[in-house]
């Protein structure tokens, strides 16, 4: 093993780039004397919804209330379904039960590992109210065709953008597309916080009031209530580091395509399946995921070259103790995602990943296949 260990991910790397401008803004909000809401999430909120160009931004306390919160103010609940899919973070079917609704869980498509429009519809019944789009790995889902089935069927689009901040569908940056979109800044996304953190965008107004109301407890501004909502605010501390880090997001992106870039080159003559991208997007590569055979063995052996790597999902949802009874699956099963949970891996990929690191990952995992 030569150097230090890289890791798959490195939050801290990202506090140290902005280590004063960071320090700076928690000081202002202690010496501020508001500690909930106030300032900073108001511009945190405009800010973010300029920047996908939403009408409307929502700070809340996470990604998962994120979609809880956008469920609910789309009237989805008990006795309603949600089609999603089962290879995502378990936080999107978490979400859809904890709304009240029966997650529907379909195939992804096997190149793009997101949701394969063409197994949508026939997922539809009477009781389907949405659909949630993920943006599996920083990839923007094929949103012009989700959105067609969605307005033959009059259903609801939601965007699971947690793990695409940045990324771009035609040009247009997701969670400014569908009726609604729902973003986390959890540590390790582009654009994360130092803690919890999630937003809800929308164009819709009556929409975005209803999530603004829904995030605390159902008050209005003079904090009367017509129905039950939930404490869920966007920490200010939180917004105030965000605040920071947003103006850099682009070029965070731009550099983790970059490295993406750097692994296909040096990857491509291997017997690897490399990320796919969409045409017609900009994929944010919040995770570098490939596919292979003998998956244990290649990460073990990174391991041991001082490489770490993760699986983004190693068990889809629809298989998990306390989920598999609360979703419903097709009868033919879920055979692509079934295969490509054995397979994937996630390499490092983050801005501050240096160009000698991602040349030592692929030199050990070229190491690896000689060796074979
Ligand atoms: C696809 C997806 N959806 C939802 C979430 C939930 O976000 P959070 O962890 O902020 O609740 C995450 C992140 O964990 C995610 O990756």
């Amino acid at each position: 093993m030569s150097g230090r260990t890289i890791p798959w991910a490195s939050p801290g790397a990202q506090y140290r780039a902005h280590k004063e401008a960071i320090w700076a803004a928690i000081g202002r909000v202690l010496d501020s004397g508001v500690y909930v809401l106030g300032e900073e999430v108001e511009r945190f909120e405009r800010a973010f919804a300029d920047y996908c160009g939403a009408a409307h931004a929502v700070g809340v306390a996470s990604g998962t209330d994120a979609l809880i919160l956008a469920l609910r103010a789309l009237g989805v609940g008990a006795g309603d379904e949600v089609i999603s899919v089962s290879h995502t973070a378990l936080a999107t079917i978490a979400a859809i039960i904890a709304a009240g609704a029966t997650p529907v869980l379909v195939d992804v498509d096997e190149n793009t590992y997101t949701i394969d429009p063409a197994r949508i519809e026939e997922a539809v019944t009477p009781k389907t109210r949405a659909i949630i789009a993920v943006h599996l790995y920083g990839q923007p889902a094929d949103l012009d065709a989700i959105g067609a089935i969605a307005a033959r069927h009059g259903l609801k689009l939601v965007e699971d953008c947690a793990q695409a901040a940045g990324a771009r569908y035609r040009g247009r940056r997701v969670g400014g597309i569908g009726d609604i979109g729902c973003f986390s800044f959890y540590p390790t996304k582009n654009l994360g916080a130092i803690g919890d953190g999630g937003m809800v965008t929308t164009s819709d107004p009556a929409l975005a009031l209803r999530v603004r109301r829904l995030r605390q407890y159902g008050w209005d501004e003079a904090r009367r209530t017509e129905e039950v909502g939930l404490n869920s605010r966007l920490d200010p501390l939180q917004a105030a580091i965000l605040n920071v880090k947003l103006p850099s997001l682009d070029e965070d992106n731009a550099r983790r395509a970059a490295i993406a870039a750097r692994y296909r080159a040096g990857l491509c003559a291997l017997p690897l399946a490399l990320p796919q991208q969409r045409a017609g997007t900009d994929h944010a590569y919040h995770l570098y995921v490939l596919a292979c055979e003998r998956r244990e063995a290649l990460a073990a052996f990174l391991g041991k070259q001082g490489v770490g790597c993760a699986v983004h999902y190693p068990v889809p949802a629809h298989r998990h103790g306390g989920y598999s009874a609360r979703v419903r699956i097709p009868d033919a099963g879920l055979p692509v995602t079934e295969r490509l949970v054995d397979r994937i891996l996630s390499l490092p990929i983050y801005p501050e990943l240096e160009d000698a690191e991602v040349e030592r990952v692929i030199a050990a995992i070229g190491d690896f296949y000689r060796a074979q």
